[in-house]
C-alpha cells in the first residue's frame, strides 16, 4: 500500500494506549528487516533517517528501498526524516516522497525554535505530510551539552509551542539520552504524566536505546506515543556482521552476512513491537484510510 503519514499513524495509536516504534534505518536490509517484522507482528510502523544518514545515500534513495518494500505490503508505514536540521532539509524530504518530517531546533531559544518550526509547519500542513519537533534538551549526540533536569521540558512552554507552531507531534525531554547510557536512566515520569494530560499532540520519546523493558512500558503507559530506536539497531546489525565474518573463513559474498544481520535486526525490531503494545494493531484493515 502506498505510505500513510505520521500522524494517522500516531493519533491511532494515543487513541488506544500504545506506542509505535520508529526506526532509523541505515541501509536496504534494515529497511526490509523493519518492513518484514511490521507485516509478521501485524503492526504500524515509522520507518524514520537521520539528517546524518541521508548524507550516507539520499532521501530519494530512501524512498526508493521503502516505497518498494511496502508495494505489497498490508501495515500502514510512515517515513520520517528524523532530526532534521533546517527548512531546507525538510523540503528535500518531502519533494523525495517522505510522509513526516522532523524539524530539531531544540537547541535554540524558545522563540527561535518556534520560529523555525512554525515556519516548517506551513509548509508541510496544506500537503498533509505531518511535523515533529522537540522541546528540551534529550542530549547525547556528539558535541551536545549535558544540561540534566535543566533541559527537562517545561509543561508550560510545550502547551504555549504546539499552539503557537501547530505540530502534530512533539518529542520531549524527560531524562533519556541518544546512544549508550553511561549510567541509570533516571525518567521523569510525573513530567511525562503532566505533559500527556496537558499537550493535545502524540508525545515522542526519543534515545530509547538501552532503557529497560519496565521504563518503556512506564512511558507508554503514561502517554508515549512514538518511541525512537536507532543505537540498538545499528548495534545489533553490526555485532551480527562481526559474528558472522568471524566464524566463517574465506568470505565473498556479502550476501551471507547482511542476511545475517537483517534477521538479526528483524528479532529486535519485533520485539521492540510487542514490547511497545503495537503488535496486533492491524486488525481492522482500513483504520490508516477512515482518520
Ligand atoms: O532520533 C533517534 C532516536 O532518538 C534514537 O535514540 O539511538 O538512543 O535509540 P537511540
Ligand atoms: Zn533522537
Amino acid at each position: 500500500m502506498p505510505l500513510v503519514t505520521g500522524d494517522v499513524i500516531l493519533r491511532h495509536a494515543k487513541k488506544n494506549g500504545y506506542a509505535v516504534c520508529a526506526f532509523n534505518v541505515e541501509n536496504m536490509e534494515m529497511v526490509q528487516a523493519v518492513i518484514e517484522a511490521a507485516e509478521e507482528k501485524k503492526s504500524p510502523v515509522i520507518i524514520q533517517t537521520s539528517a546524518n544518514t541521508v548524507k550516507y545515500a539520499s532521501m530519494t534513495m530512501f524512498y526508493a528501498m521503502v516505497r518498494a518494500a511496502v508495494e505489497n505490503s498490508p501495515v500502514p508505514v510512515a517515513l520520517h526524516l528524523d532530526h532534521g536540521d533546517s527548512r531546507n532539509l525538510a523540503l528535500k524530504a518531502i519533494r523525495a516522497g517522505y510522509t513526516s518530517v522532523m524539524i530539531d531546533a531544540s537547541k535554540q531559544p524558545f522563540e527561535d525554535n518556534i520560529r523555525h518550526t512554525a515556519e516548517v509547519v506551513e509548509i508541510c500542513k496544506p500537503i498533509g505530510v505531518s511535523v515533529e519537533s522537540e522541546l528540551g534538551t534529550v542530549g547525547g549526540k556528539p558535541g551536545d551539552i549535558e544540561y540534566g533536569a535543566d533541559g527537562y521540558t517545561k509543561v508550560e512552554e510545550a502547551i504555549e509551542f504546539v499552539e503557537r507552531t501547530g505540530v502534530t507531534s512533539l518529542a520531549v525531554a524527560i531524562g533519556t539520552v541518544h546512544g549508550v547510557y553511561k549510567g541509570e536512566p533516571n525518567l521523569d515520569l510525573e513530567l511525562l504524566q503532566t505533559l500527556n494530560s496537558k499537550v493535545n499532540v502524540p508525545l515522542v520519546l526519543h534515545g530509547a536505546s538501552g532503557l529497560s523493558e519496565q521504563d518503556i512500558r512506564h512511558c507508554v503507559e503514561f502517554g508515549i506515543s512514538k518511541i525512537n530506536y536507532a543505537t540498538e539497531l545499528r548495534i545489533a546489525f553490526s555485532d551480527a556482521v562481526k559474528e558472522y565474518v568471524t566464524s566463517h573463513d574465506n568470505i565473498i559474498d556479502p550476501k551471507l552476512f547482511t542476511k545475517h544481520a537483517r534477521e538479526t535486526v528483524k528479532q529486535v525490531v519485533m520485539e521492540k513491537m510487542h514490547l511497545c503494545g503495537s503488535s496486533d494493531q492491524v486488525k481492522q484493515t482500513t483504520w490508516w484510510n477512515s482518520q
